[in-house]
């Protein structure tokens, strides 16, 4: 539909209509008689349920058999306009492939995108059109239960997996939603919803690269964020929601709130009426108003005395039905959904297979002396809360059933065509204290050749609204896995997380660690790939490791500061009094950004320049030479970091600049090589420019952020 005929299906709204094509409630408000799912049913404020029918766009979609009631009974109604069913698909539809978090640790974006695509085909077939995804939310602390649905503590690779995330839902057939705008991972002290406090300086430089390289791919939203951004509510920042978001960045798509994050204009502090949450929303670029009613309740007047201009709202209301023309509704208003095809795509074995080697290259190996991988006629006893349970498929799960996802128990067995021995020995309870369940667990490993102990926090653990101040694996597994230790047996943990857990305490009892995150549906056959060697692990992880919960945030990416680490040392131990972080804790993490073991083994020779020096506008080629010196085949994550060692404002001691996922057979050997170019060396200078100084620079590479080869160049005017 062209422009202006949209604009004319405007100007023949009446004011609360417009209203209501900006207000979005849960399908279930729906029908009076729904039971109150997980948020419970919602406040409607200032509309009744009948009016609920007259909205633009919806929230959730239960399946493709309601979407097309629901849209038969608009129609009935004489409803034409559209409606747009909008769902949270995270990490799949129906098929659960790992969470994000543990997406990004494959370094494959094109698994990214294959993944992104499937869960598009299964939901766009069963009635979805808009995802609110990808979450490119920056995570430095690990305390945060959110770190689990974004891509970790880089900015630029936080980057790269979203905008490959939005090429696949596209190429699946949804719009996708880019969130949470902005800074709502540094929420204070890890804590869920709690305060940030950003500087212009940490905005651009780290927090909104993220958001700002998705609009590479043509994202059809943005959502708002719940936060506190230095002393205003997101959507008090005109600056940011239209100065940078709009004007600068030229975002021309449709922005939604949170959910009920209008409302809590007023429980900031920041807006004491309804009415004001509605003029402060509206003038600060906010679209559609999710999960509550000031846009509904107030805008009708506020536009009749003039408060907020009815240009304003057109304005907003207009970008709705161009996402609605986007997405083909006025031609087609049932758009994908197709409930033949989605029982013949839905939880297909291309999907699981898809699904299956995303754990494979998401899990990432810590440790391992060797007992890895497993000799297929060892006797093992598989032990821990983790082992049999299907709730591994993640939160913010989709349309994703726990009944549907492979225990790792049943991925073992089948792939050994055999029982094993198994004892849970605890409950995943984060307080849990019955060791009742210890003896039976003790009983079989002793009678075992390896131990396998499958621990960690539960899926319900992290996620939205699961920020935890302890990030330790819990107490009673601690006691459990300490028990096992004691019978001196090749012990290996397999252990799940929505996040890095805190691991210090049980990585010195571990021969070998494998960290599968939340792995899905696939989860017990990936993992038992995995173990067998039927997959060589290969994930680099993306967040660092803390060695305890005090040091969050933690990250790679940091500053030198003044006095920096002369040696890792707790003070206590090393006796210096001031030349370390911590009295009681290392400063560095257990592991760091970009590690993962493989089952092979690779070394790194021979960095080169093709110069020395740069101009600017030049550019100059670094090589390195990679060497599978292991015996078995596998994939290496070359990671390619620069350091601007003086500048008007302090940079970090490494950021990552490039990287490449290299196959390499045992003993195979190649030349890696890394273009450096002016544009990667640019900052926002103390000027305020982004722009690169000339001066001395150093260039890492390696496997991780940690263990790299170093050389240094020079830029000159
Ligand atoms: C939630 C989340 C957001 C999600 C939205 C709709 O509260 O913060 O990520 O997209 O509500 O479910």
């Amino acid at each position: 539909m062209e422009q202006k005929e949209l604009k004319k299906l405007v100007s023949a709204m009446s004011l609360e209509e417009k209203a209501l094509q900006l207000t979005q409630y849960p399908v279930y408000e729906l029908d009076e008689s729904a039971e109150a799912v997980v948020t419970g049913l919602c406040d409607l404020g200032g509309i009744d349920r009948e009016a609920l029918w007259h909205t633009g766009t919806i929230l959730n979609a239960p399946n493709g058999e309601t979407v097309q009631s629901i849209r038969k009974t608009r129609r009935e109604k004489g409803i034409s306009d559209p409606f747009p069913f909008m769902l949270d698909v995270i990490h799949g539809y129906r098929t659960i492939y790992p969470v994000p978090l543990a997406m990004a640790c494959t370094f494959n974006t094109a698994l990214i995108e294959d993944c992104a695509e499937l869960a598009a085909t299964e939901a766009s077939c069963d009635g979805v059109d808009v995802t609110f995804s990808p979450m490119v939310d920056l995570g430095r602390d690990a305390r945060w239960g959110r770190v689990m649905e974004g891509a970790g503590e880089d900015p630029y690779w936080s980057g790269e997996v979203g905008k490959a995330m939005i090429r696949g839902y596209h190429r699946g057939g949804i719009a996708c939603c880019v969130k949470h705008f902005a800074g709502y991972g540094a929420a204070e002290a890890g804590r869920e919803y709690n305060t940030t406090d950003i500087s212009e300086r940490n905005l651009r430089e780290y927090y909104l690269c993220a958001y700002r390289a998705c609009l590479e791919e043509q994202p059809e939203l943005f959502m708002s964020s719940f936060n506190l951004l230095n002393g205003k509510p997101i959507l008090g920042h005109k600056e940011i929601m239209i100065d940078l978001l709009r004007k600068e960045w030229g975002f021309d798509g449709v922005v939604i709130s949170d959910f009920g994050a209008v409302e809590e204009l007023h429980e900031h502090g920041y807006c004491e009426t309804g009415r004001d949450c509605a003029r402060v929303a509206l003038s600060g670029g906010l679209d559609i108003e999710m999960g509550s009613s000031v846009y509904a309740s107030y805008l009708p007047e506020l536009v009749r005395t003039g408060a907020v201009s009815e240009a304003q709202l057109d304005e907003a209301v207009l970008r709705v039905l161009e996402l609605k023309n986007k997405l083909g509704m006025y031609e087609n208003p049932e758009r994908n959904t197709d409930l033949q095809k989605r029982d013949e795509v839905t939880l297909s074995k291309s999907g699981r297979a898809i699904s299956r080697r995303a754990v494979e290259e998401g899990s990432v190996l810590l440790k391992n002396n060797g007992v890895l991988p497993l000799k297929e006629s060892a006797k093992i006893a598989l032990v821990g809360p983790f082992a049999s349970t299907r709730e591994i498929i993640g939160n913010w799960a989709g349309k994703g059933r726990i009944e549907e996802c492979v225990p790792v128990k049943e991925g073992v067995e089948k792939l050994l065509q055999r029982a094993v021995p198994y004892a849970s020995g605890c409950s995943w309870k984060l307080f849990d204290t019955d060791e009742s369940g210890f003896e039976e667990a003790e009983r079989i490993s002793a009678q075992a050749d390896c131990i396998v102990a499958c621990v960690g926090e539960h899926m319900m653990n992290s996620g939205e609204a699961h920020s935890r101040a302890d990030i330790r694996i819990p107490e009673i597994q601690r006691k459990l896995i300490a028990k096992l230790h004691k019978l001196k047996k090749p012990l290996v943990l397999v252990v799940f997380g929505g996040r890095p857990l805190v691991l210090s305490e049980v990585e010195a009892f571990a021969d070998a660690i494998l960290y599968v995150w939340q792995p899905g549906t696939e989860g017990g056959n990936g993992i038992a790939n995995l173990l067998y060697g039927k997959a060589i692990p290969c994930g680099k992880t993306v967040m660092s490791f803390p060695r305890s919960s005090g040091q969050c945030p933690i990250y790679y990416n940091c500053f030198s500061t003044g006095r920096p680490k002369k040696q890792d040392m707790p003070s206590a131990l090393s006796g210096e009094e001031w030349r370390t972080g911590y009295d009681d804790e290392y400063n560095s993490p257990l592991y760091p950004f970009g590690y993962g073991l493989s089952y092979t083994e690779f070394m790194y020779s021979d960095l080169k320049l093709s110069a020395a020096r740069m101009k600017r506008g030049g550019k100059i080629t670094a090589t390195v030479n990679l060497k599978n010196v292991g015996s078995r085949d596998g994939y290496e994550t070359v990671q390619w970091y620069i350091r601007d060692l003086f500048a008007s404002v302090v940079r970090p001691v490494k950021e990552l600049k490039g990287y490449e996922k290299v196959f390499l057979k045992a003993g195979e050997e190649r030349s890696i090589s890394f273009e450096i170019n002016e544009e990667l060396l640019k900052f926002y200078t103390d000027g305020g420019e982004y722009a690169a100084e000339k001066g001395a620079f150093e260039l890492f590479v390696g496997g991780n952020s940690r263990d790299c080869l170093k050389t240094n160049f020079e830029l000159v005017d």
